[in-house]
């Protein structure tokens, strides 16, 4: 049985399970194929999935899905690219594809495995690179989803844990690697004018929108089984909401700042499903592969709070839903108002000031402040925007900073056993007794009236800042 010691040295060999599928056409090829532009990439790949391609075969499929993506191929990159590719056709069950593989990889090979593959197969994959003793000195990075409630993510844990060590398991939540979320940790402790701000003291309510501006298309079979609230909330919001929450790391290591997210999502409350509204878009039943009487939500709408000195009493509101008017995230923090003015001539309280980052689409930071206008006797609203991309330059693509992280063997940008875990444990209550779903238009902003009964009067969800919006 191989060693559990984790391989922190760079790897030199990177075996990609389920190369021919579709996150691998999509996004990961091209992610690879990038870094070797870049000059990032070092290492051999290895692909390994059922069909019996040939090297020739999965080279063109990698050249096609690339160019798909919009990607303007550069032949001498690509070449470069392609010569790093082998194939391992066979059934990740059989002990023979194992055989193989370790005739491949040799002795000098410093691995990682990466399971683009149905959850299903982690256990088995992992297990029989285990006993084949492939997994010393290796990381096994796993796609999503990482379970389907809590059990099923300890059992997930445990059988994973039984022959790896957690350092050497890198669960994927590609918005971890969204460069605005990775700011955040600097934006909010490398600014004294947002670290002062960001507490109760100052802060009303933060609100976490994620909508998308299409249905689920083709996914349904996916899909239906799984709804919102897994699909994007128990990982993707709920990791953005640790890193908005969290206390400052006390290091630059991988484990300082994954004790700060274990420990604010420690600190949230398990959900209340009084204070859940479930939403299905119109026309998502007659998705192919979706139940004909499906109640499966494709908006989800929720209340939590954070039990600890920084964040007690303050709401936290997150939405997310497809077929929705707009494709945005952003993260929004509603600061409490002023007392009233009294130097104006319509004594009163201004508008409360709001800070807004926005991960998705161009990332940019905005500050809504107000102003007294010239000729008006009241405030007027102003707003300080940023946008990275213009300042800071175009940033590595999420699939690009994790396969590049987890063949350097930095592990911070991967989610980790507890909050995986403490996840799971606040929305199960949600997964227990959902409430009914409302039906909501296409285009819409979601069931809105059920929606608006969710927040306080003062922090009423905004429609989210938009790119073109001045
Ligand atoms: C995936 C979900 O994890 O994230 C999809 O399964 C969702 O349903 C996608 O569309 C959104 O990712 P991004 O990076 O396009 O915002």
């Amino acid at each position: 049985m191989a060693s559990k010691k984790p391989g922190k040295a760079t790897a030199n060999t990177l075996v990609d399970f389920g190369i021919t599928g579709d996150l691998a056409h999509k996004m990961t090829l091209r992610a690879l194929y990038r870094l070797e532009r870049r000059g990032l990439l070092d290492c051999r790949i290895i692909g390994v999935a059922a069909e019996s391609w040939t090297l020739d075969r999965l080279i063109e499929h990698a050249r096609e899905g690339i160019a798909a993506s919009g990607e303007k191929i550069d032949d001498e990159v690509f070449d470069r690219f392609a010569k790093r590719l082998t194939y391992i056709s066979g059934d990740v069950k059989d002990d023979k594809l194992y055989e193989q593989l370790a005739k491949e990889l040799g002795p000098k090979a410093r691995t990682v495995f990466y399971l683009q593959m149905p959850p299903s197969l982690f256990g088995p994959i992992v297990e029989k690179l285990g006993q084949h003793d492939l997994l010393g000195g290796a990381r096994v990075a796993v796609e999503k989803p990482f379970g389907h409630d809590l059990a099923s993510a300890r059992e997930l844990n445990d059988r994973l844990r039984a022959v790896l060590a957690e350092e050497q398991l890198l669960r994927v939540d590609h918005f971890l690697g969204k460069s605005p979320v990775i700011e955040l940790e600097y934006l909010r402790f490398a600014n004294l004018a947002l670290a002062e701000l960001w507490d109760r003291k100052s802060v009303a309510a933060i609100q976490i929108t994620m909508a998308e501006n299409f249905g689920v298309e083709d996914r349904g079979r996916f899909y239906d089984p799984v709804g919102a609230l897994r699909d994007v909330v128990q990982n993707h919001l709920l990791q953005v909401l640790a890193l908005v929450a969290m206390e400052p790391p006390a290091g630059a290591g991988a484990d300082d700042l994954r004790d700060k997210k274990g420990e604010v999502l420690r600190a949230v409350h398990p959900a209340d499903p009084k204070r859940y509204v479930r939403g299905q878009y119109h026309g998502y039943l007659d998705v192919p592969g979706v139940a004909a009487d499906s109640q499966t939500e494709t908006f989800a709408a929720l209340q939590l709070e954070i039990d600890n000195w920084r964040w007690s009493g303050v709401p936290i509101y997150l939405r997310a839903g497809k077929a929705l008017a707009e494709r945005v995230t952003e993260v929004r923090l509603h600061l409490k108002r002023t007392p009233s003015l009294a130097f104006l001539p319509k004594a009163g309280q201004a508008e409360a000031n709001q800070i807004v980052l926005r991960i998705d689409p161009e990332p940019g930071l905005r500050m809504a402040i107000t102003a007294k206008a010239d000729q008006s006797a009241d405030w007027s609203p102003l707003t300080l925007d940023a946008s990275f991309a213009r300042e800071l330059g175009e940033p590595l693509e999420p699939y690009e900073r994790l396969l590049h992280s987890a063949l350097i063997g930095d592990a911070q940008l991967y989610a980790r056993e507890d909050s995986v875990e403490e996840s799971w444990r606040i929305v199960q209550p949600l997964i227990d007794a959902p409430p009914p779903v409302h039906v909501y238009e296409r285009g819409s902003w979601g069931p809105v009236e059920a929606v608006e009964k969710l927040t306080r009067s003062h922090v009423k969800w905004h429609k989210p800042w938009m790119p073109d919006e001045v």
